[in-house]
């Protein structure tokens, strides 16, 4: 189990790109680490067609990827065909290594097992985890979803727009905050001399309990 702000561990993995050691993957960059249950499932699919689509979207972000499913490298490139002509990609290759974990592994060391789902020989099956790593390695976001909901890579292309924001800017996003939306001033900044630290201004919404804590400002460049 990984929790948030700790080091992400530096695995070794056979992958469809070969041997990686995770850290030399993930280099300066950001990485986003997702992982499915198993190879020709159509949930999983439908996630990976949606990452190939998305795939310009992260690169502009910074954000290298990278998937993980409980089977074989050789499952892996078959598959890799079924998702290609699924999303109609020019390409032969998916942009992004998909991991083996036939071992569970990682999905033991990582907290990922999913105990409802099993695959034909009775092994448990990874759920769809979601682990979002910066430059420094450490871990910046995670999700769990279960086998039976699929994600919504929008959503995530989203969350990684606040990690870049907030990890620069005094700010916290509002719930569904969009690139350019308003932010909330963080608790932690005194109001005296706000003005110097947000030259965009602020403003307070008033509440009953007289507290000055709802601090919107434009969202600092
Ligand atoms: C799927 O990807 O469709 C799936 C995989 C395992 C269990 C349920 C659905």
């Amino acid at each position: 189990m990984v929790n948030l702000g700790d080091t992400f561990p530096n695995f070794e993995a056979d992958t469809t790109i070969g041997k990686i050691k995770f850290h030399d993957f993930i280099g300066d960059s950001w990485c986003i680490l997702f992982s499915h249950p198993a190879d020709y499932t159509p949930v999983c699919t439908t996630e990976l067609g949606k990452c190939v689509e998305l795939e310009p979207e992260f690169k502009k972000r910074g954000v290298k990827m990278i998937a993980l499913s409980c089977d074989d490298v050789p499952s892996h490139e078959g598959w890799s065909k079924d998702i290609i002509e699924y999303v109609k990609c020019s390409s032969d290759k998916l942009p992004y290594p998909i991991i083996s974990d036939k071992s569970r592994d990682l999905a033991v060391k990582l907290g990922m097992v999913d105990p409802a789902e099993k695959d034909n020989a009775g092994l448990p099956l990874t759920c769809r985890a979601v682990f979002i790593i910066g430059p420094d390695k450490k871990l910046k976001l995670s999700m769990l979803y279960p086998a039976t909901t699929g994600r919504n890579f929008a959503e995530i292309l989203r969350v990684i727009d606040s990690l870049q924001l907030t990890m620069n800017k005094k700010v916290a996003t509002p719930e569904g905050w969009q690139q350019g939306g308003k932010c909330m001033v963080l608790p932690s900044i005194p109001q005296e001399g706000i003005e110097k630290v947000f030259p965009k201004g602020v403003t307070v919404q008033p509440v009953p309990s007289g507290k000055a804590y709802l601090r919107f400002t434009p969202q600092p460049e």
